[in-house]
């Protein structure tokens, strides 16, 4: 097992990778109230390890992902008595830990809360960085909070029971810490991909970590996205709205996006065209898409409408060589070239 510490303004927080769901009360306080959040599907396969604990279930999806649910689990911590005594465990992927960290930062101006995450998506990069919240009139992640967990248990062996294409979409993520922050890890995907497809432990425990060491710096610098925290949306200005039309998954989504985002760095001189082939065959060899099924202008009409438009500029993340992103401003007209001529 692995342990990675965050310190931020908002908090402390304690990774703990390799470590079994099994050994959760280990983790926690012995003479609190625990309640336990979580959904069907974990409930399905891992209710024997959740026995003697209060559970509150949240339904499935992105559409479940709101202020409905809050208000729900806020009825079920009143039904259970909760106070700030209690201690409130998230147990599932990026949307239990997102509506989970959310319900307990403002109940009662906020309660101590913990992770165990359960998909390869959400261990990179949704239970890492204190984000929590839920959607808002159609606006992903419109109402939140900064909030660190207390600790966030990564559990690889849960992954077998995860959906094939859930598990492969966690891999965006973790192709993209390496191309934007470190191009060793960048290399070792190119070099490991079979083993990482067949849950080998070792290979997957060695790219969370690394991935996880990424974002946790990145985030130690910009906790609140001011500046250099901007480089971890790389390939999502185009992501968004790829998952928005298509109903892609996320990680899918950022696939085609960071091709899209590799070739305008090539447009802009700061990237050779083979790493754009590099980087394109490292997320096919991952079954990853990398084309894009979607007319340009829907691209375009959503950047237009992008919360990090500033005026007449979008903050576009570019690599200015691989493993090493940068954030520049780049007029919305120009954007529009830069799209027409992608493909
Ligand atoms: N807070 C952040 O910084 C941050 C970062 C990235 C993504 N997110 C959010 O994360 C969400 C996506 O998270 P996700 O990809 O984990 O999706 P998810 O939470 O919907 O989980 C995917 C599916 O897998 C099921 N599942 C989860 N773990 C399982 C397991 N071990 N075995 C079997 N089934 C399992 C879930 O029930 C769900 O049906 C989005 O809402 C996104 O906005 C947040
Ligand atoms: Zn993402």
């Amino acid at each position: 097992m692995t342990t990675i510490n965050i310190k931020t303004e908002s908090g402390e927080s304690n990774i703990y990778l390799g470590e079994k769901l099994e050994n959760l009360r280990a983790y926690l306080p012995a003479d609190r109230k625990v309640v336990v959040v979580t959904d069907e599907h974990i409930l399905h396969h891992y209710s024997q390890y959740l026995q003697g604990f209060q559970i509150i279930t949240i339904g499935l999806g992105e559409a479940n992902k709101n202020l409905q649910t809050i208000e729900s689990i806020f009825a079920e911590f009143v039904r259970l008595e909760v106070d700030r005594s209690s201690f409130i465990v998230a147990v599932g992927g990026g949307i239990v830990c997102d509506v989970t960290g959310f319900a307990a930062s403002t109940f009662m101006r906020g309660l101590p809360f913990g992770f165990v995450s359960t998909t390869l998506l959400s261990q990179v990069d949704a239970s890492v960085g204190g984000k929590n919240g839920v959607n808002f009139q159609g606006y992903k992640n419109m109402v939140g909070v900064f909030m660190q967990p207390q600790f966030v248990i990564c559990d690889v062996t849960m992954f077998k029971t995860l959906d094939n294409r859930e598990f492969i979409s966690g891999f965006g993520e973790i192709i993209k810490a390496g191309a934007i922050r470190n191009l060793t890890l960048f290399e070792y995907l190119e070099a490991n991909y079979q083993r990482a497809l067949n849950y080998d432990n070792e290979v997957l425990e060695k790219v969370i970590y690394e991935s996880v060491r990424i974002k946790a710096n990145v985030v130690k610098n910009d906790e609140k996205e001011k500046g250099e925290r901007r480089v971890l949306n790389f390939g999502h200005t185009f992501a968004h709205s790829i998952e928005k039309n298509t109903g892609m998954l996320h990680g899918e989504a950022v696939s085609i996006g960071m091709v899209l985002a590799a070739r305008a760095s090539v447009k802009l001189g700061l990237l050779p065209i083979g790493e754009v082939e590099r980087i394109e065959k490292v997320l096919i060899n991952f079954k990853l898409p990398v084309k894009l099924s979607l007319a340009k202008d829907k691209i375009y009409n959503a950047l237009l409408k992008d919360k990090k438009r500033e005026g007449d500029n979008i903050n576009l993340v570019l690599l200015n060589g691989l493993g090493n992103a940068v954030v520049q401003k780049v007029p919305i007209t120009q954007m529009e070239e830069i799209i027409y001529d992608l493909y």
